[in-house]
C-alpha cells in the first residue's frame, strides 16, 4: 500500500503543484510586465512608434496629403520627401520617382481601410493606418525598380493592389525637379 498513497494525500499533492506552476505564471507575467515598463522608459520603445494623426475624411481636401502634394518634393537640405496615399485598391501615385544616393523620407497614410506598404530589396516593410501618418526612411544607393504591392489584406481587390518605385541617377532627378514650374505637381513616374 505504501505506493499507492490514500486520497487526502494526492490531493495534497495535487494543490502543491498546482500553487507551483500558479508562482511560475506569476514570474512570466512579472517578468514580461517589467520588460516592457524598462524598454518604455530607456529605449523610449512604445508600441506604435510613431504617433502622427491626419483626418483620413478630409485628406483630398486640404492639407499635406491632397492630390497635388503627392510624389516627390525635394527638401531644403537636399532630401527628398515622397507623400503617399492608399485606398481600396491603389496606390497614388502609382509609380514613385526618387533619386539613388539621396536620403528619402516617405510620408504615407491611408484614406480607407488598412493597407500594406512594402519596397522590394529594402527593409520598408510597414502598415498604412486611416487616421495615422507613416513614416519611414531610406537611401537607395542605385538606381532600379522596386514593386511596392500592397501586403495587409484590404478587401477583395487586394491582390491587384500595387505600385513601382523607379530610383534614377540623382542628377538626372535633380534636373527634372528644377525643370518644374511654380506650384507644379510633385514628381512621380505616373505615365
Ligand atoms: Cu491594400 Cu491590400
Amino acid at each position: 500500500m505504501a505506493t499507492n498513497p490514500p486520497p487526502s494525500h494526492s490531493h495534497e499533492v495535487a494543490e502543491r503543484i498546482e500553487k507551483r506552476w500558479a508562482m511560475v505564471v506569476i514570474a512570466i507575467v512579472t517578468v514580461l510586465v517589467a520588460m516592457v515598463i524598462f524598454t518604455g522608459l530607456n529605449w523610449a520603445m512604445m508600441p506604435p512608434s510613431r504617433v502622427e494623426t491626419v483626418r483620413p475624411e478630409t485628406l483630398h481636401v486640404s492639407g499635406e496629403f491632397i492630390e497635388s502634394n503627392l510624389g516627390s518634393a525635394v527638401e531644403a537640405d537636399g532630401s527628398v520627401t515622397v507623400r503617399i496615399v492608399a485606398q481600396q485598391y491603389s496606390f497614388t501615385p502609382q509609380c514613385l520617382l526618387v533619386p539613388a544616393d539621396t536620403p528619402i523620407t516617405f510620408r504615407a497614410t491611408s484614406s480607407d481601410v488598412v493597407h500594406g506598404f512594402l519596397i522590394t530589396n529594402t527593409n520598408i516593410n510597414s502598415m498604412l493606418e486611416p487616421g495615422y501618418i507613416s513614416t519611414f526612411k531610406t537611401t537607395f544607393n542605385k538606381p532600379g525598380d522596386h514593386l511596392m504591392p500592397c501586403h495587409e489584406y484590404c478587401g477583395v481587390g487586394h491582390q491587384g493592389m500595387w505600385a513601382h518605385v523607379r530610383v534614377i541617377d540623382k542628377s538626372a532627378f535633380m534636373q527634372m525637379a528644377a525643370g518644374l514650374p511654380a506650384n507644379s505637381r510633385r514628381l512621380s513616374c505616373v505615365k
